[in-house]
């Protein structure tokens, strides 16, 4: 029987190469917009809070990165699927551990603008858009089991 899948799938939190996050922005046409070189790409990321990318045999094919101070907000952005990998749960799966680093340290504001048609999709995993008039959408969460982590002054 063939192997499944999540046996040759690897997850890392570390910078991945820039040749290959060059090739995943650009087969999900977000470089359209921007037109930058792979070397501006790369360095953006550098500037990231915490990343993960998700490789199937060696080939990144998952992407997602926080932009935050650490303590008190978070910002999710790029996040990406290969479109021959969409739709088998690595999204939901790289959002998970972008919002589980959040929630380890504490970070109580978690946010993101959804890009037009995927609400339902971070809907599924745990956000829900702000009020009416407020843009972005925030993870909502748990009051019975996510306590901040943060010592409260005095106590
Ligand atoms: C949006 C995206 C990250 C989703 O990743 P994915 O790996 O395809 O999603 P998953 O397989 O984890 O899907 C989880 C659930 O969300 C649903 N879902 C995924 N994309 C959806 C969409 N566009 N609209 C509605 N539901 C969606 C799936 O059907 C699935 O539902 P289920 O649990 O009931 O089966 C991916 O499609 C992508 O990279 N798109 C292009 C880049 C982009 O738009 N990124 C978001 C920027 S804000």
């Amino acid at each position: 029987m063939e192997p499944v899948v999540f046996d040759r799938i690897k997850v890392s939190s570390g910078m991945p190469e820039m040749a290959e996050y060059f090739s995943l922005y650009s087969a999900a046409e977000w470089n359209k917009g921007h037109q930058l070189s792979p070397d501006a790409f790369y360095r953006s990321l550098q500037g990231s809070w915490y990343m993960i990318g998700v490789y199937f045999e060696g080939r990144l094919v998952g992407f997602g990165r926080i932009i935050s101070d650490g303590i008190l907000h978070a910002h999710i952005v790029d996040l990406m699927i290969h479109p021959n990998f969409q739709g088998c749960g690595i999204g939901s799966m790289v959002l998970g551990l972008l919002v589980d680093q959040c929630r380890r340290v504490g970070i109580p504001n978690i946010r993101l603008f959804s890009e037009k048609g995927k609400t339902a999709f971070f809907a599924k995993n745990g956000f829900k858009a702000r009020m009416s008039d407020c843009s972005g959408m925030e993870y909502v969460l748990d009051e019975s089991n996510d306590k901040p982590l943060h010592d409260a002054p005095n106590g």
